[in-house]
């Protein structure tokens, strides 16, 4: 027995479920599309990060900075006395190991510090004392790399934070007079630790 009705349904079906199949995949692409652009502005935008914006400047905390790699350490006696290590993202890194002058604009340096307090611990260990370990965090500060803006500060944009909380306008006031001394080396102090 023949019946044409049968094939006719059989193509109508895979028509459909092409048709199904190239549909889904439109929406796939858009999908992707769509993640892709939230990481490029979350990527680009360092004053849409977490918390409220430091004045003068608006930077917010940058997203995942303490995930950043390592340029440098330091240490500062006095009043300070703290522990630091000095980030960078990927811009910055680069930047360093090319030994490229000025920075790029996108970069980004991070000013973690910890008071220092000596270690009990680790003493008992070495048998006498001369350990010292980081302690609760300080501050954090960020310089942010956009020399369109504010070029009446090298380009760089300076913000400090603790607790997650902005440091008010006089202290941000103060960060680019006291980091014209390295203006050769575009306002950044701290050397790439080999
Ligand atoms: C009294 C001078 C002084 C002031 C004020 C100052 N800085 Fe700095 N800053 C330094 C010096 C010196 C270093 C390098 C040594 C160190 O890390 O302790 C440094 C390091 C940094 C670094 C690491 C990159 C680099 O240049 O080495 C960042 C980021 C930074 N400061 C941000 C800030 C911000 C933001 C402010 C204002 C809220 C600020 N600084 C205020 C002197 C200063």
């Amino acid at each position: 027995m023949n019946f044409p009705e049968v094939d006719l349904v059989r193509i109508v079906a895979v028509e459909l479920d092409l048709e199904c199949s190239m549909k889904r995949i439109a929406f796939m692409l858009v999908a992707v599309a769509a993640v892709a652009g939230i990481a490029t502005f979350t990527a680009s935008a360092s004053r849409h990060g977490d918390g409220d914006a430091a004045p003068i400047f608006g930077v917010k905390i940058p997203a995942g900075y303490r995930d950043w790699r390592l340029i440098s350490v330091a240490h500062e006696a006095g009043n300070l006395n703290d522990l630091r290590a000095i980030l960078g993202n990927d811009i910055a890194i680069k930047a360093y190991r090319e030994e490229k002058l000025p920075f790029p604009d996108g970069t980004i340096l991070a000013r973690l510090a910890w008071s220092y307090v000596p270690s009990e611990e680790n003493n008992k260990a070495f048998g006498r004392e001369q350990s010292f370990v980081a302690g609760p965090p300080t501050t954090v500060q960020f310089m942010v790399k956009d020399s369109k803006r504010y070029a009446a500060t090298g380009g760089w944009w300076f913000a400090q934070f603790k607790d997650g909380k902005p440091a008010d306008e006089a202290v941000h006031k103060s960060c680019f007079a006291c980091h014209e001394p390295a203006k050769a080396r575009d306002f950044v102090f701290t050397h790439y630790a080999r």
